[in-house]
């Protein structure tokens, strides 16, 4: 018998980890390669959040917490669920973690039992069915097309429902897409929820703050308040606030889903690190202002991007409307050859080429659960999204 969970066999390690790592070991080694793959902003983590951790480790604000988040932060989330999204919660219903990824991780943990199906529109972040897995439950893959540009619609989530379901995960806008669904294509999910009274909704809105042109952000429980007692609302500081690496996420729901996520994480990690906590604290209580410069550079490169990879034959990319990511479609290069002799047979071929022969890394889409395309992150400098836009434009152009 293996030594190694018969659970884990069953899950994969991220693929958007492994491009990155990959990029990573090729510059190294001294390749002149272009890393489009990671998934988080390349601006600096705001001063005043900085200040605050500094403040809170000269405070001695040095130990353990209550499990899951301090009373101060608790309560600076449900004044943010308030001011953004008009929803009310009290401290008893929200919970900190370590990270977007442990909130989610922990509400899987907290409420899964074999059988039990998660409803996950893909494309996906590519740790939905991971997590659904590792939590003994089973994953129900929707595809969303291109030409619903990447939304899932009403009849197709009605399909998907069984009395088996339990989750419904929702994430907008998305990642790997950047697509996000208005207030209406919402309602309409929603109307399907309504139907269907044992499912329950985990909203992912971790890329809530990005959201770009006239696009308006909208949660599930904002739309269909009926759907409150059963909405798990996730977001999370990472990405709004460039603080990947401080590790804090966080949700609110009803008090007894919220008690059984402390009572894994109690026994798990325990508290999210105390210093991040005041710091996730400044970030939700201090100036926003940031959020709309950062908007305006990420806005620019959007269209930088998507205007260089529209001129290109045989790629198709739609213009997101929020997160840092484009998804464009390479179903016209499918059958190409490389210079080098590589046949572009589906988009592990094309990304693994692209990094051999062009040396720019993204993400092939089969990792996201749709193909034939790939993922951009375009959370890096003007110049260097400009250079890669350029070496895919002539790499395809070299396909034969
Ligand atoms: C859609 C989505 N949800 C959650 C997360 C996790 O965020 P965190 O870094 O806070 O764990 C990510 C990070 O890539 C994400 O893209």
């Amino acid at each position: 018998m293996s030594f190694l969970s018969a659970t884990l066999s069953r899950v994969k390690p991220s693929p958007t980890m492994a491009v990155t790592q990959k990029a990573s070991e090729l510059k190294a080694a001294g390749r002149d390669v272009i890393g489009l793959g990671a998934g988080e902003p390349d601006f600096d983590t705001p001063q005043s959040i900085k200040d605050a951790a500094v403040r809170a480790i000269a405070e001695g604000k040095t130990k353990y917490t209550t499990v899951d988040g301090i009373p101060e932060l608790k309560q600076a989330i449900c004044d943010k669920f308030k001011r953004d999204n008009g929803l009310d919660y009290t401290p008893a219903q929200v919970t900190v973690n370590s990270g977007g990824k442990h909130t989610l991780y922990n509400a899987l943990m907290a409420t899964l039992n074999p059988g039990d199906e998660v409803i996950i529109p893909a494309p996906y972040w590519v740790s939905y069915p991971d997590m659904v897995l590792l939590a003994g439950g089973t994953p129900i893959v929707v595809e969303a097309s291109l030409e619903t540009r990447f939304k899932l619609t009403p009849e197709q989530l009605e399909a998907a429902i069984t009395e088996k379901t339990k989750w419904f995960i929702f994430n907008s806008p998305s990642n790997p897409t950047g697509a996000g669904y208005s207030h209406a294509e919402l309602k309409a999910l929603t109307e399907v929820l309504m139907r269907h009274p044992h499912v329950w909704v985990m909203t992912d809105d971790m890329y809530e703050h990005l959201a770009y042109d006239d696009f308006k952000f909208a949660t599930p429980a904002e739309v269909e308040p009926q759907l409150y007692e059963r909405t798990l609302t996730c977001n999370g500081v990472s990405k709004a606030y460039a603080m990947t690496g401080w590790r804090i996420g966080y949700a609110a729901g009803p008090a007894p889903l919220i008690a059984a996520m402390r009572k894994v994480q109690s026994q798990s990690t325990s508290n999210p690190c105390s210093i991040s906590q005041y710091a996730a604290l400044a970030a939700l209580t201090g100036p926003q202002d940031f959020l709309a410069t950062h908007n305006e550079i990420f806005v620019r490169r959007r269209n930088l991007v998507v205007s260089m990879l529209s001129e290109i034959d045989g790629i198709t990319c739609p213009v997101p409307e929020g997160a840092f990511y484009v998804y464009p479609s390479i179903a016209g290069l499918i059958g190409k050859t490389t210079p080098a002799g590589t046949r572009i047979t589906d988009d592990e071929t094309f990304a693994t080429a692209l990094l051999e022969e062009a040396n720019v890394a993204v993400v092939f889409g089969a990792a996201f659960g749709l193909s034939p395309n790939f993922r951009v992150s375009y959370a890096t400098a003007d110049e260097t999204l400009k250079e890669a836009c350029s070496r895919i434009q002539h790499f395809c152009a070299a396909l034969r």
